[in-house]
């Protein structure tokens, strides 16, 4: 890894030290080439808290190399070079060229990295002897970066490393602690966030990840409607399940639909009901949506015993659960629903509906209220009309005989 090549690529589960071998090798270069540049990207940087600023940092004063000075936004280096930290998603074809000069560009978090980023990026960094290197924990084979570097035909002068936690020679007690309690309880997850294996996918699931990143978005645009749906768990004694409350809007322009919070909790009826009336406020929602069925009345009379104005609608669940699934996972794969921004646990939910029910682990409450609140907002696509089917009367002399 530490001899020149075009391409450093370096993918694993949590822990294994990725994010720190970059870090290392970057403040390394930059102490021993004068005028070194380097820039750190994301695919999206809302802030430097985001960036790698924090860990390039560390390490400088971690290492005792001389001649770096840390600044707001970025690292000088000795001999007049520089370290900076730059979201993808804010470079345009032309700001990306102020990056030609560049000696080295790490991508953290390089699964999120997009095709046009990573298709903009391989010819601006063209300095003489420079290379792009990329650390990511797998999420999917259709992911740019993955396909890259994984795919049938990766880049030549590449170095690609598989690296986990048990490689990691410093890897510290704390994130031990983490891993075992993963393997004892999250083992759907498991292999994805330790052993870098891609993320779990149920056989024959109706939301696929691939999906659910090619839609996000990273700002809603104005709505027209937003409710709060809210699906309560029928107990509140510690290890039920969760109580989902997740809150969606329909675009006033372009009439998709917007996962906007997933606020899902466990507690009491006292505390799911309060959070969903914050969710209400915080985002001005029209409505509260709930189940009545398993609930009867209870889960309009806990929100209304608190703000008896809020307009509530109860919601009758006349069908299973992956059947009502099923069409606002066709919206999705229309384009036509996005997440504003990433709920993990939601998500993991939402792939583990499949056609024949749900494989996923405990119950689906944030996917539960989802797919709720989504029903309400789309009505026609979901409406099933009533239809009365004739079944001939064969009798006598009919299959059977
Ligand atoms: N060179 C190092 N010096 C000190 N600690 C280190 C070093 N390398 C790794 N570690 C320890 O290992 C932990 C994991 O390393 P790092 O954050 O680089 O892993 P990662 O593969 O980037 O993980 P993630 O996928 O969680 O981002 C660090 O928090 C740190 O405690
Ligand atoms: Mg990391």
């Amino acid at each position: 890894m530490k001899r020149p090549s075009r391409y450093k690529a370096l993918y694993g589960g949590r822990g294994s030290g990725k994010s720190h071998f970059f870090a290392e090798a970057m403040v390394a270069n930059a102490s021993q080439s004068k005028g070194f540049r380097a820039v750190c990207v994301r695919e999206v940087q809302k802030s430097l808290k985001e960036s790698a600023k924090r860990l390039c940092e560390d390490t400088v004063y971690a290492m005792g190399v001389k001649g770096f000075e840390v600044l707001n936004d970025s690292i000088r280096t000795p001999g007049g070079g520089v370290i900076i930290f730059a979201g993808m998603q804010d470079h345009t074809a032309d700001s990306i060229k102020s990056l030609e000069g560049f000696h080295v560009a790490w991508v953290e978090e390089a699964q999120t990295l997009s095709a046009r980023s990573l298709e903009m990026l391989r010819p601006t960094i063209r300095a003489p002897g420079s290379e792009i290197w990329c650390s990511w924990n797998p999420r999917s084979a259709d992911d740019p970066v993955d396909k890259f570097f994984r795919g049938l035909e990766p880049p030549e002068n590449a170095i690609i490393r598989k690296i986990n936690y048990d490689q990691n020679l410093m890897f510290p007690e704390e994130l031990e602690l983490e891993r075992q309690h993963d393997e004892k309880s999250n083992r759907a997850r498991y292999s994805h966030v330790w052993e870098g294996a891609y993320e779990p996918q149920a056989v024959g699931s109706i939301w696929d990840r691939l999906t659910l990143h090619s839609t996000r978005r990273d700002v809603a645009p104005t709505l027209a409607r937003i409710v709060v749906a809210i699906d309560p768990a029928g107990s509140s004694l510690p290890g039920a399940d969760e109580h989902g409350i997740v809150v969606v809007g329909r675009g006033e322009e372009d009439s998709h639909g917007y996962v906007l919070d997933d606020s899902s909790l466990h507690g009491t009826p006292k505390q799911w009901a309060d959070r969903a009336i914050a969710c209400y406020d915080r985002f001005e929602a029209d409505c509260i949506v709930g189940e009545k069925n398993y609930g009867g009345e209870m889960v309009e009379q806990t929100i209304k015993s608190i703000r008896p104005e809020i307009p509530f609608i109860p919601v009758t669940a006349t069908r299973g659960k992956h059947i009502r699934a099923e069409p606002i996972a066709a919206l999705w794969s229309l384009g036509r629903v996005h997440m504003v921004g990433t709920f993990p646990k939601l998500e993991d939910q939402l792939c583990g509906f499949t056609s024949s029910g749900y494989e996923g682990s405990g119950s689906p409450d944030r996917a539960d209220a989802c797919i709720w609140g989504l029903t309400q907002l789309f009505p026609a696509m979901v409406q099933t009309k009533t239809r009365t089917v004739h079944i001939p009367n064969l009798g006598a002399g009919g299959w059977m005989n």
